[in-house]
């Protein structure tokens, strides 16, 4: 494995993300019919009722972003843990529910324990996993592989958002196999899931304003991080990745529990790290931000052009 060009392998890997991205597509999205297509599996989508997740660290992140997809596209109850409470708390599963595990290496112990609870629990078993050939993909019931080649950086990047790629693709057939959206909007979704990798590529192009950015801000020593949705998922995951590349404290917080305590935490050190693209929580996100503002904090906002409009 070579760097590239870049300066280390978190760098070259972040910016292989389009590349990877489209690659993980091209898997299991068919450009052609403009509709997802997952592979034969050994189980029928159309029978599974319950979802439970279990994965570790940003994998567990991943899968968290997809509790919301399952829920909300496919109408399927979830069920989500960090594999190392998971596979010591005894959990009652129901026989015939589907357990994915995801794991970029596909050998983290406790998510392989949890993997071979779950089978015992009589759980149909789903590894999400990156690496071939792993103790998982040995063990589960099925297999969706990550197209993100070999992740050399020891913080997880590249692996992270082809793990969304996937499950954003599996989501989308569990709702067509349980016909719970309309063509119209379905439609919408895998196009703009098709648009993934362009977008991905837009962003890095932003990389010297995001450098920039985070020079104002390096001296802090504790970070929040808020977001509702998915982006309350998205905001752990960056909290993570903030203590575990910068040595910052960080704490992910949903934007609608600031006021429930954290919002005490904020001043002009504490700087507010909002993510919230244009959707139907903006609104409510926003109105939290000038909260932060009001108390003196400095925030960061992450959003979209139509969002940065409406702030
Ligand atoms: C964070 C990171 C870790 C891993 C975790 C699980 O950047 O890399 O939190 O995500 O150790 O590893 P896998 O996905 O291999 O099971």
């Amino acid at each position: 494995a070579q760097k590239g060009g870049y300066e280390h392998f978190m760098l070259k890997e972040i910016f292989e993300q389009p590349t990877v991205i489209g690659q993980t597509l091209n898997v299991y999205y068919n450009a052609a019919t403009g509709r997802v297509a997952m592979p034969a599996l050994p189980f029928k989508l159309a029978d599974i009722t319950h979802v439970t997740i279990v994965a570790c660290g940003t994998s567990y992140y991943a899968g968290l972003v997809a509790r919301y997809w399952l829920e909300s596209l496919a109408r399927i109850s979830v069920d989500i843990d960090v594999a190392s409470e998971f596979r010591y708390r005894e959990p009652v599963m129901k026989k015939g529910g589907l357990t994915i595990v995801i794991s970029q290496s596909g050998e983290t112990a406790d998510t392989l324990a949890a993997l071979r609870y779950a089978k015992s629990a009589g759980q149909h078993t789903l590894a999400i996993v990156n690496a071939p050939e792993s103790s998982m993909s040995h063990e589960a019931e099925a297999t969706l592989y990550t197209h993100a080649g070999p992740e050399i950086g020891v913080a997880s990047t590249k692996a992270f958002t082809t793990q969304l790629t996937v499950l954003a693709c599996f989501a989308l057939a569990l709702a067509e196999a349980h016909d719970t959206m309309d063509e119209a909007e379905m439609a919408r979704l895998t196009h703009a899931l098709a648009e993934v990798p362009a977008r991905v590529s837009e962003v890095l192009h932003h990389s010297e304003a995001i450098e920039k950015l985070a020079a104002k801000i390096q001296h802090a020593t504790d970070m929040l991080f808020i977001g509702r949705g998915t982006s309350y998922a998205i905001a752990h995951e960056a909290a993570l990745k903030m203590k575990e590349i910068s040595y910052i404290h960080a704490e992910a917080y949903a934007a609608g529990e600031m006021k429930h305590s954290p919002i005490a935490l904020i001043d002009e050190a504490v700087p507010i790290i909002a993510i919230t693209p244009h959707d139907k929580l903006f609104e409510k996100t926003a109105s939290n931000i000038q909260e932060a503002a009001a108390r003196g904090g400095r925030i960061v906002v992450f959003s979209d052009a139509a969002g940065i409009a409406q702030l």
